[in-house]
């Protein structure tokens, strides 16, 4: 009993290819407001996104590895291009619970799809991967997934570049294809497109219909780690001010301050350097 209650006090564990994956940590500090996150963004590798399935399965063992030896009581793999290519390897090798951002994504995209036609914007390596596909046939033998990568939208949202003519062209390239396609719902399927939810919902609307449903992985994953806490009675109870979001990053770009504020909605004025 004493072991479960230290085990509610401790943080839960959150990564990302780099500081994208705090728009996750914005989600589940709503959702959870409790809860104390360590957030690791693997700042010196990031993208993941462009890279192959056996590098970033790589890359996710270590930076899971680092939040194990931190003592976290779940990890919470934000990255989606992770949740499609690593979960199982993380599960196999790692004796923590892995929770990941494709199924509660495509669990909010079927409950959403009328027509059961599913458009998903992705980074290449998670529309290469098929995970989406995988994870909506697991719920659904009528819905169907069209999958469009969308990597430019990765650096746009970095530089802070969210309106205005040039994402707004880009993101317009990128539904061109979904409205082909007549997609009625869109999922925003990797952690940097949040930032661009106005532009792409305006486009989606425009260019596909007025009732095609976005849908934020972040928030419907954000509900589903709310769930698994208390269905583990790992729900951690204090009441109080929320504990501040505990940073770690593999490399300190110049304006990672401003990164964060984007991503994650709050100032964050330390990060620690880690070497994984
Ligand atoms: N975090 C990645 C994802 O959600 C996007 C950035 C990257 O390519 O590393 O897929």
């Amino acid at each position: 009993m004493a072991g479960d209650g230290v085990k509610r006090e401790a943080p839960l564990g959150v990564f990302d290819s780099g500081l994208g994956g705090l728009t996750v940590v914005r989600a589940l500090r709503e959702a959870l407001p409790h809860e104390k996150i360590i957030y690791l963004g693997d700042t010196a590798r990031v993208p993941y996104g462009t890279k192959g399935a056996a590098t970033v399965i790589r890359y996710a063992l270590s930076c899971a590895r680092h939040l194990v030896a931190r003592d976290v009581k779940a990890i919470v793999v934000a990255c989606n291009t992770v949740s499609a290519v690593a979960p199982d390897r993380l599960r196999i090798e790692l004796d923590v619970p892995i929770l990941g951002v494709i199924e509660p994504g495509a669990r909010a995209a079927v409950a959403a799809t009328r027509t059961g036609r599913i458009g998903v914007l992705a980074t290449a390596g998670t529309i290469a991967s098929g995970a989406y596909p995988r994870a909506v046939s697991q719920l659904s033998t009528r819905a169907e997934v069209i999958g469009q990568p969308a990597p430019l939208l990765v650096p746009l949202a970095e530089e802070g570049w969210t309106d205005g003519d040039v994402p707004r062209l880009a993101v317009r390239r990128y539904v061109e294809p979904l409205a082909r396609a007549e997609v009625d719902v869109v999922v925003l399927g990797c952690t940097h497109y949040p930032l661009l939810r106005p532009v792409i919902v305006d486009e989606v609307r425009d260019r596909i219909g007025p009732n095609v449903t976005v849908v934020d992985s972040a928030y419907a994953t954000a509900a589903d780690v709310g769930a698994f806490l208390v269905a583990r009675g790992l729900a951690r109870t204090a009441h109080g001010p929320c504990p501040p979001v505990q940073l770690l990053v593999t490399d300190v770009p110049a304006t990672f301050r401003d990164a964060a504020r984007r991503f994650l909605g709050e100032d964050i004025d330390e990060a620690e350097q880690v070497d994984l």
